[in-house]
C-alpha cells in the first residue's frame, strides 16, 4: 500500500476529524513532508482535505467519493481482491476475467465510476454514465452457498435492497426476478453470469453485476430509458450526500451473508411488488397475460394463466400489466 492509500484510509476512518501531520506521519512511518505530498495528490483527485485549526489536516465530512480505501473500513471481510475503475467498459467483464484468471474469488468485486459498454440482461447494454450510479460486479463460488443461480439472483435483489434502506433510508420495491423500483421507476438491474462446471453442472463462478442510478438526468437518458429508469434521487446536490462508501460495502456484506445462509430471504417476499398483479409473461415464444400469486420458496414466480393453469416462472420476464397495456 502507498502513502497516499494509507493516508487516505487514515483520513476516511476519521473523516471530519483533524489529524496532526506529525500524527500522521508517526502512523505511516513517514515524514511530514511525505503526507504533505499524499495530501497534496489526493486534493489532485478530488478530495476536500482542509488544513485544520492546529494545522493537521481534516477530510471533509460531507466527502463521499468511492475509494477502495473508504469501502474497506465497512466490509465484514476486507482481505479480498478488490478493484476500482474510473472508467472500464463492463465490471462484469473485468471480474469475470480476474476469476478466471484465479486472481479473484469468493467476495472479491470489481467498481467503476463509469462503464462505456455496461451489459444488461437479455444482450441490452446499461447505461452507465459517469458518476451516474454505483456499477459493482461480485464474484461468487457458490460451493459451500447457494448453488442455484435464480435464488442467487434473488439473494443480490435483496443486498441491494437491505443496503439502500441501511445507508440511504430509502425502501426499494422488489420486482420478480432481480429488479428494485422506487416510485414505479426502474432504480437498479442486475445481471448474473455463471461460469458452470463443464461435468457436474453446478456453478463453478457466479458474476453478480450490479448497476444502481443514484442520479441520472431525465434529459441525458437514451430514449428507451425516457419514463422506465428511474434514480434514488431527484437532485444531483441531493446524490452527492449518499454514502457510496457505505452503500458498496453494505452490498458486498449482506449479498455475502445471503448467500451462505441458502434460502430465499423474507425481505424478497415482503418487498415485492408482483404478486397480486395482473402481468404480462414475456418469453421467447410470445406474451400472454397472467395473475401473479406468490413467490414460491425456491424463488419461483407462481402464475395463474388465463385458462386457469398454475405455472412456476423459473426465469423470463415479466412486465407488470397497466392500464395501458389492457
Ligand atoms: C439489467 O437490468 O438488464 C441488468 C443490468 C446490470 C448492470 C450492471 S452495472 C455493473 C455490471 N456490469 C455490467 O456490465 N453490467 C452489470
Amino acid at each position: 500500500m502507498t502513502v497516499k492509500s494509507r493516508l487516505l484510509e487514515l483520513l476516511e476512518q476519521h473523516k471530519g476529524e483533524t489529524l496532526s501531520g506529525e500524527a500522521l506521519a508517526k502512523e505511516l512511518s513517514c515524514t511530514r513532508t511525505a503526507i504533505w505530498k499524499g495530501v497534496k495528490k489526493l486534493r489532485e483527485e478530488g478530495y476536500h482535505i482542509e488544513a485544520g485549526p492546529n494545522r493537521g489536516y481534516v477530510l471533509s465530512p460531507d466527502s463521499n467519493r468511492l475509494s477502495l480505501e473508504a469501502i474497506r473500513l465497512h466490509l465484514h471481510e476486507p482481505e479480498v481482491y478488490m478493484r476500482l475503475y474510473r472508467k472500464v467498459s463492463s465490471t462484469n467483464q473485468e471480474a469475470k476475467k480476474a476469476a478466471l484468471q484465479g486472481e479473484a474469488g469468493h467476495g472479491a468485486f470489481v467498481l467503476a465510476v463509469e462503464q462505456t459498454e455496461g451489459r444488461g440482461r437479455r444482450g441490452r447494454s446499461f447505461f452507465s454514465p459517469p458518476g451516474g450510479g454505483l456499477y459493482l460486479s461480485i464474484v461468487l463460488e457458490p460451493k459451500d452457498t447457494i448453488q442455484s443461480s435464480l435464488l442467487i439472483t434473488t439473494a443480490a435483489a435483496v443486498a441491494v435492497y437491505q443496503a439502500v434502506r441501511e445507508v440511504c433510508g430509502i425502501s426499494l420495491d422488489i420486482k420478480w426476478v432481480n429488479d428494485l423500483y422506487k416510485e414505479g421507476k426502474k432504480v437498479c438491474g442486475i445481471l448474473t453470469e455463471a461460469v458452470t462446471d463443464f461435468e457436474s453442472g453446478g456453478i463453478e463462478v457466479a458474476i453478480v453485476g450490479i448497476g444502481l442510478n443514484l442520479y441520472l438526468e431525465e434529459s441525458t437518458l437514451p430514449r428507451e430509458l425516457v419514463g422506465v429508469a428511474g434514480s434514488l434521487y431527484h437532485t444531483p446536490q441531493e446524490a452527492k450526500t449518499a454514502e457510496v462508501n457505505s452503500l458498496a460495502a453494505g452490498i458486498v456484506n449482506h449479498l455475502l451473508e445471503e448467500v451462505r445462509l441458502k434460502r430465499l430471504s423474507p425481505d424478497y417476499v415482503q418487498q415485492n411488488m408482483v404478486p397480486g398483479r395482473d402481468i404480462l409473461i414475456v418469453d421467447r415464444e410470445r406474451v400472454r397475460p397472467a395473475k401473479a400469486l406468490e413467490i414460491c420458496p425456491d424463488g419461483r414466480l407462481l402464475v395463474e394463466e388465463e385458462d386457469g393453469t398454475l405455472q412456476r416462472l423459473s426465469y423470463g420476464e415479466v412486465s407488470i400489466r397497466t392500464k395501458e397495456t389492457t
